[in-house]
């Protein structure tokens, strides 16, 4: 990664589908067009996750989030009391929001933020769109929170560091989830639930997050996108009633290919779309191609494993 101080420079890394690291009030974020498919995706690839979290987006302003999720009166309460600032608010997301799925890892929701740093917001305004942006750091690895801390970790990856200094909370936002009229904290961070029981009037609780390697307790599966159709791995082809999602070069039968060039990130990238074309079209049984357990391979393998585990039994309506 290059070390630059040029925000112009940064917003059209940006606009091109490039990764930039920026400061916010709380930790370095590694940043991308969060409507770019393949600019989501080398996030993934830049950070070796072993799985898809979904990742926070960052826009400049109250309107701007507005437009992407659907804000009922406590999430539109908690926006006013603390944007800019360390909280990411979960809200159902708008269907015309234009988010890659990637980016939310194929949820209904979104987890939105306005940060506090004047330099993230100048950012932010100046590319015009929203930003997914999770912790510049390796997977596993601590937040970054001055520039050379990035560096060290993710110096390796294609693309700038905008010079912001050291950030000033050092701990990640808290994450809300407003979807309903009963938020949860779904992550503990630089706002303080008593800051927030202040604003709703009511006692906040601590609910499990949502991680792609939490262990799938009930609900937790169901909370991540995964098909209607059922899915069977390692296909080599489709048997008759399924539906192939290819892999590589090797398929001539003009099945969805997640990569034909057999690119990994490529592949990360069209995942979720395809899997809800696949469903819109109908299918029963999505019959995938082997995917290399190399680069974002990882990912999508870990992905798929889920998408083809036996679901869990509706509860009954009581
Ligand atoms: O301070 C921060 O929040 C930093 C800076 C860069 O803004 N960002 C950050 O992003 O920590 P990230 O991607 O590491 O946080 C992603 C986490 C996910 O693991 C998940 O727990 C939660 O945010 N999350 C994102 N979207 C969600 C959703 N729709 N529903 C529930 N949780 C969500
Ligand atoms: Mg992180």
């Amino acid at each position: 990664m290059q070390l630059i101080n040029d925000i112009h420079k940064a917003a059209l890394t940006l606009s091109k589908g490039g990764l930039v690291a920026f400061a916010t009030e709380t930790v370095y974020g590694l940043g991308a067009d969060a409507r770019n498919d393949r600019a989501v995706a080398e996030i993934f690839a830049a950070k070796g996750r072993p799985g898809f979290n979904p990742l926070i987006i960052h826009v400049a302003t109250h309107e701007a989030a507005f437009r992407l999720g659907d804000f009922g009166a406590t999430a539109q309460a908690l926006a006013n009391a603390f944007w800019p600032g360390p909280l990411s608010i979960v809200v159902p997301l708008r269907a015309d929001a234009g988010i890659s799925k990637l980016a939310t890892a194929g949820l209904g929701t979104v987890a939105l933020r306005i940060p506090a740093r004047e330099q993230a917001r100048q950012l932010l305004a100046e590319f015009g769109g929203p930003v997914a942006a999770p912790s510049a750091n390796p997977s596993g690895h601590i937040s970054a929170t001055t520039p050379a801390h990035v560096l060290a970790g993710l110096g390796a990856v294609d693309g700038l560091v905008l010079d912001g200094g050291r950030c000033d909370v050092g701990v990640e936002s808290t994450i809300i989830d407003a979807t309903g009229n009963n938020p949860a904290i779904l992550r503990p961070g630089g706002v303080t639930s008593e800051q927030i029981e202040a604003i709703t009037g009511a006692s906040v609780k601590l609910a499990n997050p949502v991680t792609a390697d939490a262990p799938t307790a009930p609900g937790q599966l169901t909370s991540h996108y995964a098909p209607r159709a059922a899915v069977r791995l390692n296909a080599a082809s489709a048997r008759p009633g399924e539906i192939l999602l290819a892999f590589g070069p090797g398929d001539t039968t003009g099945a969805l290919n997640l990569s034909p060039s057999g690119d990994t990130t490529e592949a990360a990238a069209n995942l979720f779309a395809m899997l809800h074309q696949l469903d819109a079209d109908g299918a029963t049984t999505i019959a995938v191609n082997p995917i290399p357990a190399t680069g974002l391979g990882v990912a999508i393998n870990d992905r798929l494993a889920r998408a083809a585990a036996p679901r869990p039994q509706k509860r009954q309506a009581s």
